[in-house]
């Protein structure tokens, strides 16, 4: 799948704070966005050390007018984006990209299950408005680790009713996979924006089930490891090259800062365009892409650059050969 990004700038003219670490940004580009569809993202310019870096964002809710809405969780984990964007107040300008869909359901069915895990209940929103408009059979799995994570509740209580249900875990509360995805109606389509090792179990039990994995859409943060995010080091001989990769940057920026020439095209471990092979590493590979199987990540063979790191040393090669084309 190629992203055409069509950049342009836009300005904040509304802030909120939707949870303790949630903040809400209504932007308005100077060029009017054309029209999208809920599960559309842009892709942001925020500045890390100085240097310009591109995050994505879903959009939240359904087109109105030419506005457009972002929500960003302030990660303790941050690669420095969210912290940058939580440091902008009103008036402030910020280049953005158009709507771009990575991430569509398909409006034909008749069953709906919407799952939402934290922030990523943010494309999600919009689905279920659009649903529920269009009479479909819409139901929702909303999961939070805490009461005051739940962003967008009112909204979607509002859209869903008592069609939406809501798992805690801080209060013993958790989504039963299998019993959730067991429970559907043959034909329906499931669309699941979560980290990804609750994506990856989805997967899993959405396939034991026999079900067609083209009625499974879904999205994940591409900065959503299962390890902390952490300096490491980068070795690739072909360059005769080592530099630290800083736990606020991605491994793809770090190698591009250091005049590496990486293609990349959808920096959220999405394409696959950015693989890089892997000749050696002393710790573990924190694959962080849904584009390589689990196999794939097991044998550490190779991995996407834009979102997966590392624990102490890995030792790359680069796949791109500008001389052999
Ligand atoms: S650029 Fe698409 S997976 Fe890295």
């Amino acid at each position: 799948m190629r992203y055409e990004a069509i950049w342009g700038e836009a300005r904040i003219v509304a802030i909120r704070d939707l949870t303790p670490d949630i903040r809400e940004f209504t932007l308005v580009p100077d060029e009017a966005p054309r029209g999208w569809q809920p599960g559309a993202h842009v892709d942001v310019e925020v500045m890390i050390g100085g240097l310009p870096e591109i995050r994505s964002y879903s959009l939240v809710g359904e087109p109105v007018g030419g506005m457009l809405r972002i929500a960003v969780k302030r990660q303790a984990d941050s690669r420095g984006g969210s912290t940058y964007l939580h440091g902008l107040g009103e008036g402030a300008r910020l280049r953005v990209t158009a709507p771009k869909s990575a991430f569509e359901i398909d409006f034909a069915h008749k069953h709906y299950l919407l799952v939402a895990a934290g922030i990523g209940v943010t494309p999600i929103l919009g689905m279920a408005a659009t649903l529920a408009r269009r009479g479909a059979d819409v139901t929702m799995a909303y999961a939070v680790r805490g009461a005051a994570d739940l962003a967008y509740l009112d909204d979607l209580r509002a859209i869903l009713g008592d069609r939406l249900n809501v798992y805690v875990s801080g209060e013993g509360q958790r989504i039963d996979l299998a019993v959730l995805l067991a429970g559907l109606a043959p034909g329906t389509q499931c669309a699941f924006c979560g980290p990804m090792p609750m994506l990856e179990a989805a997967r899993s039990t959405w396939l034991a089930g026999g079900r067609d994995l083209v009625d499974f859409r879904w999205e994940t943060f591409g900065t959503s490891g299962s390890l902390p995010s952490e300096d490491f080091t980068v070795r690739i001989p072909r360059h005769n090259l080592e530099i630290t990769v800083p736990r606020d940057r991605s491994l793809l920026d770090a190698l591009q800062g250091a005049g590496i020439e990486v293609i990349s095209d959808c920096r959220r471990g999405e394409c696959g365009l950015c693989a890089m092979t892997i000749l050696d590493h002393d710790g573990p590979v924190d694959h962080r892409d849904v584009f390589f199987s689990e196999a794939e990540k097991a044998h550490n063979d190779k991995l996407c650059a834009c979102v997966s790191r590392a624990v102490g040393t890995l030792t790359l090669d680069t796949d791109y050969r500008p001389d052999a084309i």
